[in-house]
């Protein structure tokens, strides 16, 4: 029932994900140091990403509501983690609710705790997440997901600081930080009535939006060094690196997936190299490795992103070939190196340090 917890700081951390329990982090066993703060997002140094943990540094030092937007696997955890860490309230607990998990009541008994008996399956008292972050941050994942009901019912607690557990009399006052997350669009949620807006401007004091990895793709190298060398440790592997060419095809992929799919790649990579030598392009899965059966749009997208897709695998793929070597994808393609360099720009296909640049 319980997702997989990696962090063993000083911190207490819950997290509960599926619904009946909750657990206090197990005591760290590999050798290696925790990565809980922002060292623990990687990224190059001029990727886009650093506007959004620059506001996440600043949110650090307040009290303030935080709400973390961004698709599936860009990290959105990891940077409310790293919040709680910079914070004040770091040696309290950080702990973790998945609110699109569960139904209401679970949720709410969840959250808020419940008195044994205060509904089917209330077997017994129950201390709510709310309590147990009591000094400390509150994740509050998947909150698009939730119902009006019950955003009604978190309205509350956060507009009142106080907690009433399902069933009980008694109401307690709770001093915790909230960071929530969200990969829908909660304006236009709002706006098509499907989101409370009360709820909305209060979750959302501090907007932080994470874009995708596709829209950061010189973040892939270092992300992807990070990744296979947690991947060696868990394997029990000693896989140095990837070749240009791999790490070429991985920038220009799309991953919808985001630094999750990355991570499940480098698994995969690692699992099926039989040596410990630099993982070549053969490994990678046949939809990164051959970007012409990738689609480059949505069949639906308009022609200008269609257009742009393609000119942005074409160029991908150009500089792989060259190792990206500008003088020689130019001529490839028939661009100017100007020409080329400012496309590359605009697509974000840099590979930062060590490019043979002529
Ligand atoms: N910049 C990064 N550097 C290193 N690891 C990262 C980075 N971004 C994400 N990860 C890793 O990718 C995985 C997914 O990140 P995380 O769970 O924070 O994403 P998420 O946005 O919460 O995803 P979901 O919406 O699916 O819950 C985690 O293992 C996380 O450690
Ligand atoms: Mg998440």
């Amino acid at each position: 029932m319980f997702r997989q917890n990696k962090s063993a700081d000083a911190a207490p951390e819950a997290r509960t994900a599926g619904g009946r329990g909750r657990s206090v982090a197990e005591a760290k066993r590999s050798s290696t140091p925790p990565r809980l703060g922002f060292e623990a997002i990687v990224h190059a140094p001029t990727s886009p990403i650093t506007g959004a943990i620059g506001l996440a540094r600043r949110a650090t030092e307040y009290d303030i509501s935080v709400l973390i937007t961004g698709a599936s696997g860009t990290g959105k955890e990891l940077l409310a983690r790293a919040i709680h860490h910079g914070s004040s309230r770091a040696d309290r607990p950080f702990v973790v609710e998945n609110c699109g998990a569960l139904p209401d009541q679970l949720l709410e008994s969840e959250l808020f705790g419940c008195k044994k008996g205060a509904f089917t399956g209330a077997y017994q008292d129950r201390i709510g997440l709310f309590e147990v972050a009591d000094g400390g941050t509150i994740f509050l994942d998947e909150i698009g997901e939730t119902s009006p009901s019950f955003q009604v019912k978190l309205l509350r607690v956060l507009q009142e600081g106080e907690i009433r557990p399902l069933g009980a009399q008694r109401t307690r006052k709770v001093n915790v930080r909230v960071v929530s997350a969200t990969n829908r669009d909660l304006e236009t949620e709002v706006a098509a009535g499907r989101f409370r807006r009360d709820l909305y401007y209060r979750l959302a004091a501090f907007p932080i939006h994470i874009p995708p990895l596709a829209d950061r793709a010189m973040d892939i190298p270092p992300i992807a060094e990070r990744i296979l060398k947690d991947v060696n440790q868990a394997f029990r592997r000693a896989v140095p690196g990837f070749l240009p060419q791999t790490l070429d095809l991985m920038m220009a992929y799309d991953w919808p997936g985001n630094v999750r799919e990355l991570h499940n790649e480098i698994q995969r990579m690692v699992a099926l190299s039989d040596s410990d030598q630099p993982l070549g392009p053969t490994l990678l899965s046949a939809r990164i490795a051959s970007p012409r059966v990738q689609q480059p749009a949505a069949p639906g997208a308009m022609l200008k992103d269609r257009v742009e897709a393609l000119e942005k695998a074409e160029i991908a793929q150009a500089l792989a070939r060259c190792s990206f070597n500008i003088s020689h994808a130019a001529d490839l393609l028939g661009l100017s190196r100007v020409g080329l360099r400012a496309k590359m720009q605009r697509y974000q296909l840099r590979r930062g340090e060590g490019d043979d640049e002529d």
